[in-house]
Formats: structure tokens, sequence, C-alpha cells
């Protein structure tokens, strides 16, 4: 039986992919590195630092960890001026609705995302106080497939994960909620992953169940 439901943020919640992908397209140009859309895809789930790495893999030189902070900083930054930008209107559609029905069926609602940024999104756009618990990348050492934010989610609820569902876009989030032994519902390009349960549109029925 489903207790509680843990949902990723970017691409779930919120559309934030053109705005990490103007950011990160930025720094690779300022360093002269090869970056484009299908690059951007892969870095969907995984954090700052890790994604810094794959945009790398193609880069001439090679980078120091000094460098690499540097890098990730720039990117934020621009990033952070961004998100400013963001209000209530990028929501994505249903996602009020579900949240409504999930609260008045007495289901948890958390939170579970690599981003360092959580929060600020969150305010950014008036959902800072509807979800119980947000386990974001503040709170986690390892990144997506690991299953450490979702674990982190369900014990700030205070349920299993087996009771735990997750709501998810990316592929590495399919992975890291299987990991956790949670049912991962997917949406967008997850809907692809050959390991996941259901599909978002079915959440609501499975957690009448
Ligand atoms: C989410 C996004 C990723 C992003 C990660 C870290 O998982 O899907 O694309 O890299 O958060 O975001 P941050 O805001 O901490 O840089
Ligand atoms: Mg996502």
């Amino acid at each position: 039986m489903i207790k509680g439901v843990i949902f990723d943020l970017d691409g779930v919640i919120v559309s934030t992919d053109q705005l990490h992908y103007k950011s990160w397209k930025r720094m690779a140009d300022k360093e002269h590195i090869y970056f484009d859309d299908t690059i951007n895809h892969r870095l969907r789930g995984i954090s700052r630092m890790a994604s810094l790495d794959i945009i790398l893999e193609i880069a001439q030189k090679k980078y120091t960890d000094q460098e690499k902070l540097e890098l990730a900083k720039y990117k934020n930054d621009y990033y952070v001026t961004l998100l400013e930008e963001l209000s209530e209107k990028d929501i994505l559609p249903g996602v009020m609705n579900i949240l409504e029905i999930l609260k008045r069926m007495n289901i948890k609602i958390a939170i579970g995302s690599s981003s360092r940024n959580a929060k600020k999104i969150l305010k950014n756009i008036g959902l800072f106080d509807t979800f119980e618990a947000i386990s974001d990348g503040t709170n986690i050492s390892k990144s997506k497939p690991d299953p450490e934010v979702f674990l982190k989610a369900a014990k700030m609820l205070n349920i299993s994960p087996s009771e735990s569902a997750v709501v998810e876009d990316a592929l590495s989030g399919i992975e890291a909620a299987k990991n956790a032994g949670m049912t991962a519902f997917a949406t967008g390009d997850a809907k692809s992953s050959p390991i996941k349960d259901y599909d978002f549109e079915d959440l609501l029925e499975i957690c009448k169940k």
C-alpha cells in the first residue's frame, strides 16, 4: 500500500531543463567545449559535479579539481539568475491537481531531487510549504541512480520504501527508485525505462489500492 509519494522536481513539478541547458551551454562555449541537447539530456537527474564531468568528457584540456569547482560555480551563478524568472506559471500541467487529490487521500508528499537549488525553486513557484519533506542535493552525498535521496525522503515522511512511490522523468531517477525498493512511476523520457513500474498517469489508481 502506497502511503507517500516522492516527487522528483526538475522535469516533474517544474520544467527547468532549458535553463540548465542555457547555463551549461554558456560555460561550455566559454571553454570551447561542444555541448548540445543530446548531452544535456544525459544530465537529467545527475548532480551538478557529475554533470560537469559528463560535459568535460570530450574536452581537450584536463581540468584540476579547483578549476572544476570554478566552472560549476560559473554555471550555477548564471542558472540562479535564470531561476528568478520562475513562477507559478512554470508548474507543469496537471501537477497541482494531483497534489490536491493526494492530500485529500491522506497520502504524504515529498520532494526527492538531486538539485542543490530545490528549495529556491520551490519558493519561486510557490510550493515550498506544500511538501511534508524535502530531500535534495544539500542532504545527499551520492547522485541518482544511488537511492540515497529517496531513502532519506521516505525516512523524513516516516514511511518504509515499500510504502513509497517515486515520480521521475529521468532514467537515472527510475533506477534510483528501484534501487531504493520503491514503486517507480515514469513521466517524460523515463517512460522508455524497462524497469519502471507504471506511468505517472496510473499514480492515483495505484494509490487507491
Ligand atoms: C536535477 C536536474 C539535473 C541537475 C541536478 C543538480 O536533478 O535534473 O539536470 O544537474 O538537479 O542541480 P543543481 O541545481 O544542484 O545544479
Ligand atoms: Mg528530473
